[in-house]
């Protein structure tokens, strides 16, 4: 798995998906940047969340509000009191590490622990019954113990802020540093995830002001201007795609946790009372539309939270199947109405919504949907990249990006350079560039072609050879199957068109 994983990130910066930021200065810790073919592939699946989002649902529009905001929103937003990560140093390695991180890999491994022994046992016993076993097994029930406990002392400690309580948690879990095994802790500091900077020169009264953490309250604080001017009526939605910046403690991962980067979130506004209803709506809708892209059903899983953000009043993670294992790919947060409520009180300003149907004047519930759109990148990178070993014997390496989110949808490859083939490839480009991404290739031998395309994710390969200049014909491959067929120039266009579009 974890060759795998680094096979994906070098082929994502073998193929122009995916640049450490300022390589030639040796990068920048958990800064990315996108290539050419990963701008496209980016830009794809925004496309393919704004439509779902904004275009099938007529009760949802689009906003594109500014990175930097008034720094009072973060007050009131909670970011600057409570968004903290808890962090603690090894002593021996002078490693850093996110407490509440090594509390849940230590539970994991108690977890690891129960399972081996369920194994064990299913192998000796017939007619095994894992949950007796799990029950009365002194073992299991010990490590089922101190999972609870961990659980438990990890909530509270959380919750209210309990750094010395987080050490001695550490501490009893007998945790030991992943790289020296060493458990020398540090005492556990509270780490403010907000970039800041200042805004004004500095003669001037210069303001410290926040590079935002999440683009919701972008949404929060224009939340009346959409409402008003679009004529809205509750329930409706406001979506947003936009940058975020978090001065993450551990970045590790690759582009699964950054310092900066992109989310696509949705407010979804909503009459008191109604919360529920609509958190199980979007729970069910989120779910489907990640189905729907063919990655693979069994990659994606609920997972609720037990430790609810400050905001929030039920709440549950979409997770998928990374390289490293099930993690979090969206949140889905029912909000309440934390946001604005709070904006009412540190702006003085109302934000009460009037329902002409109920005859009343309220503060509307808000239920939350926010994707990281480089997740998003990487469960598709990830997911769609095989290592192949075909029949004659020889390797590949093949993307099966989903068409409709494929860099370019077909790659245009004259079968030699002469005789008037590139410039017949030229006129069949010409016909297809303003609907589809084309890339054109006309060096080397054909089959060092396909595979690079295969490489880059193309769904389908147009070659033209002598025959098309006689009958208007070309060869056109699958990616996935690597079978060829011959059509008509004419149909092209549209069956391209229908295996491509989002
Ligand atoms: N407005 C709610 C909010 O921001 P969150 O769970 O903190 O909630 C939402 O973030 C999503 O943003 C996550 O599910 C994840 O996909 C993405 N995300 C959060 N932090 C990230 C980071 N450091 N790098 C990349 N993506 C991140």
């Amino acid at each position: 798995e974890d060759n795998l994983f680094k096979n994906v990130i070098s082929h994502a910066k073998e193929y122009g998906f995916i640049f450490p930021s300022s390589e030639i200065y040796d990068g920048l810790s958990a800064v990315y940047d996108y290539g050419q073919n990963g701008a496209e592939l980016k830009n794809n699946i925004k496309e393919y969340w704004w439509k779902f989002m904004t275009l099938l649902h007529d009760n949802i529009v689009g906003i594109d509000s500014a990175i930097f905001m008034h720094p009072t929103i973060w007050k009131a937003s909670g970011h600057v009191d409570a968004f903290n990560d808890p962090m603690v140093d090894n002593k021996d390695s002078k490693k850093r590490y996110r407490a509440d991180v090594l509390v849940e890999d230590a539970v994991a491994k108690l977890q690891d622990k129960i399972d081996k022994e369920v194994e064990k046992a299913a192998k000796r016993f017939e007619n095994f019954d894992s949950a007796m076993f799990i029950s009365t097994n002194a073992r299991v029930v010990e490590y089922q113990k101190k999972i609870d406990e961990a659980n438990e002392r990890l909530k509270s400690a959380m919750n209210d802020g309990d750094m010395a309580a987080m050490k001695q948690l550490i501490e009893d879990l007998e945790v030991t540093c992943p790289v020296s095994g060493t458990r020398n802790w540090t005492e556990v500091r509270q780490f403010n995830l907000m970039f800041s900077t200042e805004m004004g020169s500095v003669a001037e009264d210069a303001n410290k002001i926040y590079l935002r953490p999440e683009t919701a309250q972008g949404i929060f604080v224009n939340f009346l201007n959409v409402q008003k001017t679009g004529r809205m009526k509750i329930p409706f939605g406001i979506a947003q795609i936009g940058k975020a910046f978090r001065n993450e403690i551990v970045a590790r991962q690759f582009i699964f946790r950054m310092r900066e980067f992109e989310q696509m979130e949705m407010q979804f506004f909503v009459k008191p009372g109604e919360e529920m209803k609509w958190y199980e709506y979007w729970k069910d809708k989120r779910m489907k539309w990640h189905k729907t892209l063919g990655l693979g059903d069994n990659n994606y899983r609920f997972h609720d939270h037990l430790n609810l953000a400050h905001y929030a009043n039920a709440a549950c993670d979409i997770q998928f199947n990374f390289p490293m294992g099930f993690k979090e790919l969206e949140g889905i947060h029912s909000r309440t109405d934390f946001d604005l409520k709070s904006h009412e009180k540190f702006s003085g300003k109302k934000l009460q919504y009037f329902d002409t149907e109920a005859n009343q004047n309220y503060i509307p519930y808000v239920v939350e949907t926010s994707v990281g759109l480089d997740r998003m990148f990487l469960s598709v990178l990830a997911s769609s990249y095989q290592e192949e070993k075909l029949e004659d014997g020889s390797d590949r390496v093949v993307l099966r990006i989903p068409a409709s989110l494929a860099p370019n949808k077909v790659a245009i490859l004259p079968l030699t350079k002469k005789d008037g083939l590139p410039e017949k490839a030229m006129e069949i480009m010409n016909e297809l560039k303003f609907d589809l991404r084309c890339f054109y290739e006309e060096k080397d031998a054909i089959g060092k072609r396909y595979r690079r395309q295969d490489a880059i994710g193309t769904p389908y390969c147009i070659t033209i050879d002598h025959q098309t200049l006689q009958d208007n014909t070309v060869t056109i491959r699958d990616r996935d199957t690597m079978k060829q067929e011959r059509i008509s120039v004419d149909v092209l266009r549209a069956k391209l068109m229908d295996a491509c579009s989002i």
